[in-house]
């Protein structure tokens, strides 16, 4: 039987909340019952308000629904235009029964959440994503947030959706780089945690490529699954949160080093497991063998190979000093130490990290 439509839970007491994910859901399904008061406040983009913002709005029938548009890129992820829906919050009078929408990609989705985070000390959204990326990964989760000219997604707060919708026909309308770059999130689950999707991901990468609906809808159900998982374990990030960030240590620094927007996100951060990949096997906690399976993979899903080429050791370094996951000065890294299987730690051998920065920043460069 075709599975197009799939719903699970985060579960996370009274803060739980549904992730509903299938075929054509935008506009149809009712989010009414998700909203506390009687009004909306849908904060999108210039790009996909002319897309899916009137979609969307049929989605809260009965509601009194104002909408917010800003302008679309990773370098608007900012103080400047988070005060753009503080505007909007005001001017409409909106109170603290209000319910914030993010419609939209990461961008949109953490800044809208960081909004709803601190408008009134707190109310309540709802998270409905509009890329592969951020459906799988971003909108899950509760982390909200802007980046920081000195440091990507600094100032931030967890803050919990009511429900998270999902409807796959939006990425029929992604730009071309969008797509692999949301692949890399999802390759992230089996890497991290587990093997038997990471198998079904190397049968299925050609498929989710041609956005095959019933290929998506497992994809993205078996992603949110395993980040539902993780974050109902450890939601504020004490410990096991960490492994979600696989690769972001370097894709963080490539993503700063290149200036915000030029790199995606998830072009970012599969390079950066690239690099985990590399590093794991060097220092003896994954056969060569598993370092070439998660590479080909990586490669398949139109990843990049290599950061920026102007990009030294010495810039990750310094860029990676600034990592959240750091702990008294000291680099903590996520490694794997079997597919499916991650550690994160601050105790490796710093030549094996050297050897790794050295091959992907042009020594060996083929
Ligand atoms: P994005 O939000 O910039 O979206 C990518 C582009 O696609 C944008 O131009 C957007 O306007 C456009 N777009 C969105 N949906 C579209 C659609 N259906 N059709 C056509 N165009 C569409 O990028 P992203 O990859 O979705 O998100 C990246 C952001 O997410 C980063 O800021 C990253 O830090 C953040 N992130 C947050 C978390 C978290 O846990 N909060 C996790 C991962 C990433
Ligand atoms: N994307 C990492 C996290 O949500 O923890």
């Amino acid at each position: 039987m075709r599975e197009t439509h799939r719903d699970l839970e985060v579960g996370l007491a009274d803060r739980s909340y549904p992730i509903l994910i299938g075929q054509g859901l935008l506009g149809i399904r009712d989010l009414g019952p998700f909203v506390t008061g009687d009004r909306v406040m849908i904060v999108t983009n210039e790009t996909v308000a002319p897309l899916y913002l009137d979609q969307a709005s049929r989605c809260f029938a009965g509601k009194k629904v104002d909408s917010v548009v800003l302008p679309d890129g990773e370098q608007y992820k900012n103080w400047q235009t988070l005060n753009l829906i503080f505007d909007a919050l005001l001017e409409g009078q909106h109170s603290r029964s209000t319910t914030i929408v993010a419609l939209g990609g990461g961008v949109v989705g953490d800044m809208a959440g960081f909004a709803a985070a601190c408008y009134q000390r707190g109310v309540a959204y709802i998270q409905i994503p509009t890329t592969l990326l951020s459906q799988v990964d971003s909108s899950v989760g509760g982390k909200t947030g802007i980046n920081h000219p000195l440091g990507k997604n600094m100032i931030g707060a967890f803050h919990q959706p009511q429900v998270v919708l999902i409807d796959t026909d939006t990425l029929a309308t992604l730009p071309e780089r969008e797509l692999p770059a949301g692949l890399a999130e999802v390759i992230k689950y089996g890497l991290i945690r587990d093997q038997a999707f990471l198998g079904w991901l190397e049968q299925s990468v050609d498929a989710l490529s041609r956005l095959e609906t019933e290929a998506l809808v497992e994809a993205i159900f078996r992603s949110c699954a395993c980040k539902a998982e993780v974050v109902s374990l450890d939601e504020r990030e004490g410990g096991l949160r960490a492994i979600l960030n696989l690769g972001h240590t370097f894709g963080h620094a490539i993503e700063t080093y290149a200036g915000y927007g030029r790199w995606l996100h998830g072009e970012a951060v599969g390079t950066g497991m690239l690099m985990a990949l590399d590093l794991s096997a060097r220092l003896g906690l994954i056969p060569e063998s598993d370092r070439v399976r998660g590479e080909t993979l990586i490669l398949r899903a139109g990843l990049p190979a290599r950061p920026p080429v102007d990009m030294k050791p010495a810039d990750f370094l310094k860029l990676m000093a600034v990592d959240k996951k750091n702990v008294s000065g000291s680099l903590r890294l996520v490694l794997l130490q079997a597919l499916g299987d991650a550690v994160i730690t601050s105790e490796f051998d710093h030549a094996c990290l050297d050897e790794t920065l050295a091959l992907f920043c042009g020594a060996g460069q083929e």
